[in-house]
């Protein structure tokens, strides 16, 4: 896969669509980058995708429904590849209020998107009545911005994981028990120290406490912004991420390496 590619919008959990996507990382695979669509009686977004792939992100998820009807957006951070296509939909879903906090509010408006008016605050440990069901807002155990709020879904037991139990993989897959083992491991483990680079300094036990924790509603299926949904996976992707504090940093090919890559 050499160019970013939009995938095809699918159920994945009673009431939960994903609107999946996957950027080309070259020499470390492909990263999915996902949003989701959580059929509440009050309709909720969660992200918004990457900006380079607005024209298929924005007719998926007209397909998907009217954006009318749209009365959430969750931000789970405000990271280029969540708020992608933020200032597009809120322009279609008049509707629609972005649920955040405090820091994820300032780090939006900073990047010029009109949240400010449209804005709902939420920490993690509050909750969201959304019509049918009361959403979970959870921090997760790593994250690569301090605003970052997870999301559980009671009614679907979907775990929105945001950053959390991402991959870099070899290719696209639509289930993450499809991928082999050693794929999977090596993969997340990766993106662990990418994302959250501090984890060489974590304390093992508390690391530990907050992946139990994090897990502890027992999610049917996890369902992280970088990875193929995950039913039934939480004892194997807990694990990885508890292993993970004790890999090495991950370092990024400098410019020397970059250009003799792109001399191959
Ligand atoms: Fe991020
Ligand atoms: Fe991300």
């Amino acid at each position: 896969m050499d160019e970013p590619t939009f995938g095809k919008r699918e159920t994945v959990a009673d009431g939960v669509e994903i609107l999946p996507s996957y950027l080309p990382v070259p020499g470390f695979g492909v990263l999915p980058v996902n949003a989701f669509l959580l059929r509440a009686a009050q309709p909720m977004l969660v992200d918004t995708g990457l900006a380079m792939l607005r024209e298929g992100f924005l007719s998926a998820l007209s397909s998907a429904l009217d954006p009318q009807t749209l009365r959430w957006i969750w931000v789970t951070h405000a990271d280029a590849d969540h708020v992608g296509n933020l200032a597009a939909v809120l322009e279609e879903a008049p509707e629609a209020r972005v649920v955040t906090n405090y820091v994820g509010m300032a780090k939006m408006t900073m990047l010029g998107l009109p949240v400010v008016e449209r804005v709902y605050l939420l920490n993690p440990g509050q909750s969201l009545n959304v019509g049918d069901r009361t959403i979970q807002a959870v921090r997760p155990p790593t994250y690569d911005a301090p605003e970052t709020t997870a999301l559980f879904d009671p009614v679907s037991g979907a775990l929105f994981s945001a950053d959390c139990f991402g991959a870099l993989l070899s290719s696209p897959y639509e289930d993450s028990r499809q991928i082999p083992g050693n794929e999977l491991g090596e993969g997340l483990t990766t993106w662990a120290t990418v994302d959250a680079p501090w984890l060489r300094v974590v304390d093992a036990r508390l690391h530990r406490q907050a992946v139990t924790s994090f897990l502890e509603r027992k999610p049917k299926i996890i369902l992280s912004s970088h990875l193929p949904p995950a039913p039934g996976m939480n004892d194997r992707l807990g694990e990885i991420l508890n292993r993970a504090i004790d890999a090495p940093t991950f370092v990024g090919p400098d410019q020397a390496a970059m250009e003799q890559r792109l001399a191959q």
